[in-house]
């Protein structure tokens, strides 16, 4: 489906249908309103009634505020997506809603059918936005911003809902060269000799069982003149069988998911280069795969890290963060940043706190943690923060190595994953950076918002908003 701006001067340009949004309070003055009525449409949110022989697709709203306005169009979009209409407008005054509109229509209308046989067609291909007012130069910008943003999310998902058997550590590395060819970026990928060059002892020990090599993937976006330079981290274990601590079945499935963090920063690179920010930017990603066999390393272990600190290993499906132990201290290592910001499907116990919708942030700066919460809630992701204390902190203690992966306490365990990443974040960045767990936001197996099955992208919307207002 094409998306397109137009402005008043060629709007006469006819579509199909035209979507009109209204509140209960205009649907009172509404010229349709005995016919929308007698169709039992009281113009609740995210309710949508067609008028047919109106050409007429109303949709029910709340408030005219990008979250009614985006959660709405992923309801009429895929509605619009069952029926025969070829093209669609809606008509806008308000250029603050370009966004919410195009996330509401890209994302809402995302579909992933790469292992579907048949593949289901939809009449809809084009669907207009009429901007009413002159200064289109503005709204344009704005208008493809959100096209490359909601593309990148849409990219995000596409990576996170492929299976782990097609996309392993080496294609995804694959895939991370294919999108720096593409948007130019800068690209290094360690496989297993470099990452014992580079002691990454912890990531290595993870991998071992697979028969997938583990790859540690630098990709760089550097523009002339950065004003800032900022490191992005993800978690990207292809799979987590949960190693020799093996996952129930039940929990098991959706496990390709644990790459989401890692797929995130991709989807976020590939948004700012192509948004053309002035900002530099560096995505590490700790591409692994956790398994079991003869091979694989053992609750017992204790593993001697890239920074020197040594890990008892006490449950092998707290895996996330001995990958990103040694990412982390790469990436510290080799790049000065501004920020630092890692992005992983750390902690079942992150969905216990904040539940699936939310993403947990966790941090020592709470000036950073305040200007992403307010980037997020304008780009409609939800986010809360969790707050570190000593406390929790001894829980994370070893009697026999310098830190332990699992706390011996059952409480706090998003935090305390949090804090067990700290620990590998050096002194003079501690308020440079923040973790994000994405557990339960960056997948869903039952529609919500802009949200359809499997990947959800999360975490790109909030961070390309951020990156761009920096
Ligand atoms: N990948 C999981 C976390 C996860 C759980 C992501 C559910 C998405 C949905 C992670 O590696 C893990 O298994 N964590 C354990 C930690 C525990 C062993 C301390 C968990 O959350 O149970
Ligand atoms: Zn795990
Ligand atoms: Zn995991």
């Amino acid at each position: 489906m094409n998306i397109q701006l137009l402005n008043q001067n060629i709007s006469d340009a006819k579509s199909d249908i035209s979507l009109v949004y209204l509140t209960a309070e205009l649907l009172k003055k509404n010229k349709n309103k005995k016919a929308l009525k007698l169709a039992g449409f009281s113009a609740t949110q995210d309710s949508i009634c067609f008028l047919h022989n109106k050409n007429t697709l109303v949709c029910g709203v709340d408030s005219f505020e990008s979250d009614d306005i985006r959660s709405v169009s992923a309801v009429a979009i895929k509605a619009l997506n069952k029926t025969n209409y070829k093209s669609a407008n809606v008509n806008i005054d308000d250029k603050n809603l370009i966004f919410a509109l195009v996330e509401g229509f890209v994302l809402g209308g995302y579909t992933y059918d790469v292992y579907k046989s048949k593949k289901e067609k939809t009449a809809l291909k084009e669907i207009s936005l009429i901007y009413t007012k002159d200064d289109y130069k503005s709204a344009i910008k704005l208008f493809s911003d959100a096209v490359i943003v909601a593309d990148a999310t849409c990219f995000t998902r596409d990576i996170v809902n492929t299976t782990p058997e097609d996309l392993n550590p080496v294609t995804f590395a694959d895939l991370a060269k294919k999108l720096a060819k593409e948007n130019k970026l800068g690209c290094k990928i360690l496989d297993e000799k470099g990452l014992k060059k580079e002691n990454c002892t912890s990531m290595l020990a993870v991998g071992r069982a697979s028969r997938h090599e583990s790859q540690l993937i630098h990709l760089t976006y550097k523009p002339k003149n950065p004003k800032k330079i900022i490191s992005l981290i993800g978690k990207g274990l292809t799979y987590d069988s949960g190693g020799l601590s093996l996952k129930p079945g039940a929990s098991m499935v959706t496990m390709k998911m644990d790459k989401a963090g890692a797929c995130a920063v991709l989807g976020i690179i590939k948004a700012a280069s192509e948004m053309k920010l002035d900002v530099e930017i560096h995505a590490f990603v700790g591409a692994v795969e956790n398994m079991i066999g003869g091979d694989a390393y053992k609750p017992d272990d204790v593993l001697v890290s890239r920074s020197g600190k040594t890990i008892e290993v006490r449950n092998t499906d707290a895996e996330g963060r001995l990958v990103l132990a040694d990412v982390l201290d790469f990436a510290q290592d080799k790049v000065k940043a501004d920020y630092m910001f890692d992005f992983a499907t750390l902690t079942g116990a992150c969905l216990v706190a904040v539940g699936q919708y939310t993403t947990g942030v966790m941090g020592h700066s709470s000036r950073l943690k305040h200007s992403v919460g307010k980037a997020a809630t304008a780009s409609g992701e939800l986010t809360a923060s969790l707050p570190f204390n000593k406390h929790l902190k001894k829980q994370i203690k070893s009697e026999i190595a310098d830190i332990c992966n699992i706390s011996n306490k059952p409480y706090g365990g998003a935090i305390t994953a949090g804090l067990f990443l700290d620990a590998f974040i050096k002194e003079e960045n501690k308020e440079k950076w923040l973790h994000f767990d994405i557990a339960g936001s960056a997948y869903t197996e039952s529609p919500w918002d802009v949200n359809v099955y499997g990947g959800t992208g999360a975490s790109v919307r909030f961070m390309s908003n951020f990156l761009k207002n920096i």
